[in-house]
């Protein structure tokens, strides 16, 4: 590594991660021609083929396209849970793909949060055990742990529900405390894969205007897939996927 590529790492990519917005006038992420092949020979198969993405700090932008079409590839990328088999991820500027496995896992700890389909909380803990959970990763001591626990559940409109465990909350109430849980290490970027999959209308759109507030509000950058136009619209921009590759990047409502 140059030196010149080592502190471009030591000034983009701090932890924990420095407090207020991310710099603006650069992208906070960039896939410069990423493609991502599963398997080999005549069994390969390309997910994503040359993809050319550019998302700025602040930005809320929904990921649609049929299903196979590279959305979850793109989005592990982009989690640093899978790396490029060509092109560059950039992430503030850093190229992921040049970090140690140890170095990716600090990315997700201190720039990223998660939020899934399936909510992923753990069944027989509290609410605010749960939202704990990314906190104790990071070793934060436990005073620390439970005010902040309890502040990112208060944001997402749960105060009063800490000690109550997932099978005693609503789907959405569950989704929230998962929101929570993203949130709770002030993320640059919350990544969301079909978070209003298992919803209702109702709740898919409470879930919708958490993300929006977090949004405009914290300056969180927001990129979510979603199969649902109506949750799509939340966002100022969307992308659609198809056959591994950007098949239109616009606006919301671009042809209104
Ligand atoms: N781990 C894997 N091994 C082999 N093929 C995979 C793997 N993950 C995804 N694929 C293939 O890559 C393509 C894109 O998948 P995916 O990114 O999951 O699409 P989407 O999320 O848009 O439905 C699909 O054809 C899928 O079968
Ligand atoms: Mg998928």
């Amino acid at each position: 590594m140059t030196a010149a590529t080592a502190s471009a790492k030591n000034a983009l990519l701090t932890w924990p991660r420095p407090a207020g917005p991310d710099p603006a006038g650069q992208p906070l992420l960039e896939f410069r021609q990423v493609s991502k092949i599963y398997g080999t020979g005549t069994a390969a198969m390309r997910a994503l083929d040359g993809v050319d993405l550019r998302i700025s700090p602040g930005e809320f932008v929904a990921v649609m396209g049929p299903s196979g079409s590279g959305k979850s590839t793109a989005m592990n990328i982009l989690g640093c849970l899978d790396t490029p088999s060509a092109g560059s991820y950039l992430f503030r500027g850093v190229a992921v793909e040049t970090l140690s496995h140890d170095q990716r896992a600090r990315l997700r700890r201190h720039y990223l949060g998660f939020v899934f389909q399936g909510f992923n909380l753990l069944n027989r803990t509290s609410a605010l055990e749960n939202v704990e959970l990314p906190l104790i990763y990071r070793r934060a001591p436990r005073t620390e742990r439970h005010a902040r626990a309890r502040a990112a559940l208060a944001q997402v409109g749960l105060t009063g529900w800490e000690g109550h465990t997932p099978g005693e909350l609503s789907g959405g109430q569950q989704q929230r405390v998962a929101i929570a849980r993203a949130i709770v290490t002030e993320p640059s970027l919350l990544l969301a894969d079909e978070p209003t999959g298992n919803l209702d209308t109702a709740r898919s759109h409470e879930v919708m205007d958490l993300l929006v507030g977090l949004n405009r509000d914290q300056g969180i950058t927001v990129l979510m897939v979603t199969h649902e136009a109506e949750m799509a619209a939340y966002a100022h921009r969307i992308i659609h996927f198809r056959d591994g590759r950007v098949a239109d990047d616009g606006r919301a409502g671009g042809s209104v």
